[in-house]
């Protein structure tokens, strides 16, 4: 099957800090993809609740996603383990997340005309936000792991933070996002399971490079 003129859609779900952001970031590079990590336009919710909190209300964050222009989403401050344990408290919200929503499809679905498509991460990805992606990825690592990088990368910003809390506050949110009522987080059975744990960041992305170009033929 070739893509020429038709856009390609690459959806990805993970866990928190499974690598997925990075591979994301790596595949859209090579493939000319849009990319959106939507975990951050739940951050950036979640940095207002905390941060604005009489600003935190339907009618403000609908004119924030509205407005919103992604290269603003990297931004150190959505980084912080505090954030990222709000996001996913505030997530679990069904009218949060159809706040989110039809941003997230607009990004995977028109893409501006000089990317060649689009490649979203996320918790729900592969069955809500681009059910009909031609490709879907579930990426995932121990839980140890995920926590040792995630620890690195805050030290790296100098977060005063400890492994063992980064791991716990981990634990917790894959409590929340893989029990959740609505949108959990969940290996649908047409993505591909990828596990980083022993794996380097170039090892993972060859890995779906080689299953993305059997397709593509750009
Ligand atoms: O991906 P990241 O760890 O930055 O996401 C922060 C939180 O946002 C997650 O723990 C999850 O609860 C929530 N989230 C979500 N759906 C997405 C992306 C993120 O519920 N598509």
């Amino acid at each position: 099957m070739k893509y020429k003129k038709k856009i390609i859609k690459v959806a990805i779900d993970s866990p928190a800090a499974a690598g997925a952001g990075t591979l994301a970031k790596s595949l859209s590079k090579h493939y000319n993809l849009l990319y959106l990590d939507t975990g951050k336009i739940y951050r950036m919710l979640a940095f207002i609740k905390i941060n604005q909190k009489n600003k935190f209300n339907k009618k403000f964050l609908k004119m924030k996603i509205k407005n919103l222009d992604i290269k603003t989403l990297n931004n150190n401050n959505l980084l912080s383990d505090e954030v990222g344990t709000e996001a996913s408290l505030i997530a679990k919200d069904r009218s949060i997340r159809n706040l989110v929503y039809a941003f997230q499809k607009n990004c995977a679905y028109n893409p501006p005309k000089n990317f060649n498509g689009s490649c979203l991460d996320g918790r729900d990805i592969t069955y809500k936000i681009i059910p009909d992606a031609d490709f879907k990825f579930f990426i995932t690592a121990n839980v140890q792991t995920r926590a040792r990088r995630r620890f690195n990368e805050l030290k790296k910003l100098k977060k005063k933070i400890t492994y063992t809390s980064v791991l716990k506050s981990i634990k917790k949110r894959d409590k929340n996002d893989y029990n959740r009522r609505i949108s959990p987080l969940k290996k649908t059975k047409d993505s591909v399971l990828i596990n980083t744990s022993k794996l380097s960041k170039r090892a993972c992305f060859l890995k779906i490079k080689k299953i993305m170009d059997v397709k593509i033929k750009i």
